[in-house]
């Protein structure tokens, strides 16, 4: 990838953050800026997988509409919205004045999400990145947006921390340990070393935590919910001593960070932790952590899926094959949003303000 051999020869090794923007974001050879996500066949995120997942989400999102008192508008600012399926699921559901605001930085997707929403005219619109606009009394949603921000990858060495930093030798790309590469990552390693031993890996993810900062100030009042793959501290630390960057391809999951960057996707996981403590320096109080298992479940899951078996049951004993058959596709697709060792187990954060 140019963008990346170009910017080591120019400055010498780039932190892994660094070459993770790159790899996800440059604008013109970045994995997101050259895909609308959802196109790869491996893409399997809850609203692409199960239109209920965005119909709960409007039950979700009425709940906190109506704790706010009715405002009108009432408005979601979705960061990262990928196919639109959430939108197109929510505002399809959520009954009140809603406005939606999808955060996209690239045009091209920007456009794919214009096609997908266009019936629903000035109910929806765009913005280039998180706070471009005045606040908004309703929430903001990142589905899925939070594992691709870019993370410093650090190792204990001698009971020290070193950043991996990516240079070239050979024509190859290789890890280069160095020194912290900013001393504000100090206070974010110094948690972590206590609890590792030498030779674990981990990372942290300023960005991450920026994003719950800067959702916080698009809100004036309303609520922050953040879903996706991750972990509070120290189990963070303690159950992934090698650390939890992976690729995803659509050949699968990959742990070469370094292969064809620009051609495949790269997640860490979230630290609940510090998105807490960005909630609560910004003002916010940060709600009980929850599995999406649990956050689903509250929000009815369980009887949509008994309505469904009931008429499942009945479209077999009125011989209707075809609708029979729908409605099992319907329910298995809902039951993959709660399972275990998949989908279920994403946790669910959200933060209230005002
Ligand atoms: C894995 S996709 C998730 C898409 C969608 N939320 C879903 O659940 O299907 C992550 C998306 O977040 C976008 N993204 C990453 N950082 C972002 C940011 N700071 N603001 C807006 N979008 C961002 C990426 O470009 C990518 O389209």
């Amino acid at each position: 990838m140019r963008a990346v051999t170009d910017r080591i020869d120019r400055d010498g090794p780039i932190t892994f953050a660094d070459y993770m923007r790159l790899a996800l974001y440059d604008p013109a050879e970045g994995f997101y800026a050259r895909r609308v996500p959802g196109s790869g066949a491996g893409y399997r995120t809850s609203p692409s997988l199960s239109e209920w997942f965005g119909r709960l989400f409007a039950r979700w999102a009425t709940s906190v509409w109506e704790d706010l008192g009715r405002p009108d508008p009432f408005t979601v600012v979705e960061a990262g919205a990928g196919r639109a399926d959430l939108a197109a699921q929510a505002l399809e559901a959520f009954e009140g004045p809603l406005r939606w605001v999808i955060v996209e930085p690239f045009d091209d997707v920007a456009a794919r999400q214009r096609e997908r929403l266009g019936a629903w005219g000035t109910a929806v619109s765009w913005q280039r990145s998180l706070g471009d606009e005045p606040p908004v009394v309703g929430c903001v949603v990142a589905n899925e947006v939070l594992d691709n921000q870019p993370v410093h990858l650090l190792e204990k060495a001698g009971g020290q921390a070193v950043e991996i930093h990516i240079g070239v030798a050979d024509g190859r790309l290789v890890e280069v340990p160095a020194p912290l590469s900013d001393p504000a990552l100090g206070p974010l390693v110094a948690a972590a070393l206590d609890e590792l031993e030498d030779g674990d890996r981990f990372e942290v993810s300023p960005a991450a935590a920026d994003c719950v900062t800067r959702a916080a100030g698009t809100l004036r009042r309303g609520t922050v919910l953040v879903i996706d793959y991750g972990d509070e501290e120290p189990d963070l630390w303690r159950r992934r001593p090698s650390g939890s960057l992976v690729t995803y391809r659509d050949e699968g999951l990959g742990m070469d960070l370094l292969a064809d960057p620009g051609e495949a996707d790269i997640t860490a996981h979230v630290n609940f932790s510090a998105l807490a403590r960005a909630a609560a320096a910004a003002g916010m109080v940060p709600e009980p952590l929850r599995t999406q298992r649990e956050w689903l479940q509250a929000l009815g899951a369980g009887q949509v899926a008994d309505d469904l078996r009931r008429r499942q049951e009945e479209a077999e004993l009125a011989g209707d094959h075809a609708g029979m058959v729908q409605l099992l596709a319907e329910r298995s697709r809902l039951s993959a949003l709660s399972a275990r060792g998949g989908l279920g187990d994403l946790l669910v954060f959200s933060a209230r303000k005002g």
